[in-house]
């Protein structure tokens, strides 16, 4: 048995896997790799995905749910060019590699950014906390965690501007407020499903109010809301394989059970940590994030013993991100605590 701690596309439920290849055999007589995104089948699997994400969100009147692609790569263009108005002007806080993009693709479609936010001078090892947002912008853009150096905002900026959140790496992992935002986005590979679909979920009063002299249909959010997502052909396999996620994800007691469980797997991996001498947490212990736990060796000349240990015990994708180095455990929603658990026996062994 493997135990996948990779940082996305990622583990996700056993059964959603054998409902998945189910349905690439048979879906409704046909596989679901060639049916029609016209035909009734699939759109009601379309539709479903979208009413499981407002289920699973609680997410209020006068939003409306959207699937794309382009990853939320693409997303940081869509968000820039949609919320832009009068100003061209928008407030980032820079808290990594993503939101680096994000503030950079803003930049490129002409947007005015004001980073009034960074950790960039300590390697982003922890999450900006003493900073004034600005008043005069368009919209406020963060990250709500950090894939790649493992910090999380435990508590989410607050501002009366529109706010936009890259919930790309932890989204569905706890209970949020969703009408304290105007756009969330997230790539779909960690918590919701396989790559391919990128999940929008939009304040209907921001639609169509962009000043941008350029808006290619498909990223205007106006548009791929009125069209359902169907302004052309979706990622099928990805909207379904999510579609069957939120399923198990709503049967399993939904985000405020799986917070929970994530609370129990976090806490178990950080204890360890704090500790065992051979292992050193790399973030601000207040701003840790519960997805994506990030440590180093205390003697990195150890590390082919620590590596042959947990490969050994059946672990995959430990190493971290290539640009920060060290370790680094993805524990989204669909990891077992039993996973950890062999990982932090492993930890015990080593540190022996
Ligand atoms: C927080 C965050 N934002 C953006 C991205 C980029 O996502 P995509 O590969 O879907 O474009 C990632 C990818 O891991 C991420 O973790």
């Amino acid at each position: 048995m493997k135990h996948n701690f990779g940082a996305g596309p990622c583990i996700l439920p056993q059964e959603v896997f054998q409902q998945a290849a189910a349905a690439v055999l048979d879906f409704n007589g046909l596989s679901i790799l060639e049916v029609s995104h016209r035909h009734k089948d699939f759109v009601a699997v379309m539709d479903e995905a979208i009413d499981l994400v407002k289920k699973a969100l609680n997410v209020p009147e006068g939003y409306s749910v959207a699937f794309l692609q382009g990853g939320a790569t693409l997303g940081f263009t869509i968000v820039a060019l949609n919320m832009m108005r009068e100003n061209k002007k928008a407030g980032y806080i820079n808290t990594g590699t993503w939101a680096s993009g994000a503030i950079k693709e803003a930049k490129k479609v002409g947007v005015d950014v004001n980073v009034f936010a960074s950790s960039e001078d300590k390697k982003f090892s922890y999450i900006p906390k003493d900073y004034k947002i600005p008043t005069d912008v368009d919209y406020i853009h963060f990250t709500s965690n950090n894939t790649i150096y493992g910090t999380q905002f435990q508590e989410f900026p607050k501002t009366d501007l529109p706010l936009v959140c890259d919930m790309s790496s932890d989204i569905f992992s706890k209970e949020i407020n969703v009408a304290d935002f105007d756009i969330i986005y997230a790539g779909a590979q960690k918590n919701l499903g396989p790559a391919g679909a990128t999940l929008f979920i939009v304040k209907d009063s921001i639609l169509g109010k962009s000043t941008s002299p350029f808006m290619p249909t498909y990223l205007d959010l106006k548009q791929q809301v009125e069209k359902e997502s169907m302004l052309n052909t979706p990622p099928v396999f990805s909207v379904y394989v999510a579609m069957l996620n939120l399923r198990n994800l709503i049967a399993n007691g939904g985000v405020k059970a799986m917070e929970a469980r994530n609370n129990a797997k976090a806490e178990l991996l950080y204890n360890e940590i704090d500790a065992n001498p051979a292992f050193i947490g790399t973030v601000a212990k207040e701003d840790r994030s519960k997805m994506n736990i990030t440590f180093t060796l205390a003697d990195e000349s150890r590390a082919a013993e620590f590596d042959a240990l947990w490969k050994g015990a059946g672990i995959v994708g430990l190493p971290g991100h290539r640009s920060n180095g060290g370790y680094r455990a993805s524990m989204y929603n669909a990891l077992p605590i039993e996973s950890v658990q062999v990982l932090v026996d492993v930890m015990k062994a080593f540190g022996k």
